[in-house]
């Protein structure tokens, strides 16, 4: 049967903090199954889905390396928070039978393969959830320019940035009761107006490459299913003509 949805390839990015359901720190397993659950309903409609996971939940590099740990080494200690991620996420699909694979961009061959694009690839192909840990393997690089990347590398037709609010707001939702969301807007816009849904590395890494981002709330249920069906939810950033 052909497949309803609007995308062949997508590429998941959620943050480490979306795996702490109401808890402060690290990793709630309520929270994963759920998220495990949201993943298995966009896989049955037949897409390719490819996820890049944060660590903020249990480290956060540039904070740790304001308060005087060296950025490098901070940032190394965040990308280790991200394989932690990736191999509760993967224990989480595995247990609703997902086929699932976690490549690594540090080598760390007894937990995870490397990150090796052509075979990223074929796993998609093969119908295998492929979850990149140790974002870009660089230091100085976000989670979400590492998104950026693998998803130009593995050819995904939009990022899927799953959020704590709805979408992208003029401003910040819970402080100005006047915020008002996007429906969609321009990469340039998301740079000028400074809105912080991704960092300017990744948005005009996206940009340059004309990768869309659907910008959404990631604990409202259902919602990455009816966004593969093409149904309005979030804000969707792309190039605009004006
Ligand atoms: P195909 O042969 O293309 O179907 O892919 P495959 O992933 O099933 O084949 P492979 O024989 O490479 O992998 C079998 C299992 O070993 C999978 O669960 C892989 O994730 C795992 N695996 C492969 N390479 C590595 C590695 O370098 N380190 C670790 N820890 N596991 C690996």
């Amino acid at each position: 049967m052909k497949s309803k949805a609007h995308y062949k390839r997508v590429l998941l990015k959620l943050s480490g903090e979306a795996l702490m359901g109401d808890k402060t720190y690290g990793i709630s397993p309520d929270t994963v199954a759920f998220m495990a659950s949201e993943i298995k309903k966009a896989e049955e409609l037949d897409v390719e889905i490819a996820i890049v996971i944060g660590g903020g939940n249990i480290f956060r590099g540039v904070q740790a390396s304001v308060k005087g740990i060296e950025r490098a080494s901070a940032d190394y200690m965040g990308m280790l928070a991200t394989v932690i991620n990736a191999l509760a996420l993967q224990n989480a699909l595995e247990k609703l039978d997902l086929q699932t694979r976690v490549q690594s961009a540090i080598e760390m061959k007894e937990l995870a393969e490397s990150y090796i694009r052509r075979k990223a690839i074929r796993h998609l192909e093969k119908g295998r959830v492929v979850i990149f840990a140790a974002g870009t393997g660089n230091p100085y690089f976000t989670t979400d320019t590492a998104a950026a990347l693998r998803a130009m590398e593995i050819g995904a037709d939009i990022i899927l940035k799953g959020t704590k609010v709805d979408g992208i707001y003029t401003s910040d939702p819970v402080k100005d009761k006047d915020a008002r969301m996007f429906e969609e807007i321009s990469y340039l816009e998301v740079i000028k107006k400074q809105l912080r849904v991704m960092d300017t590395t990744a948005i005009t890494l996206c940009m340059e490459n004309n990768l869309p981002i659907v910008v959404f709330n990631i604990a409202t249920a259902d919602n990455i299913r009816n966004i593969l069906l093409g149904k309005k939810i979030g804000t969707l950033v792309r190039n605009t003509l004006n």
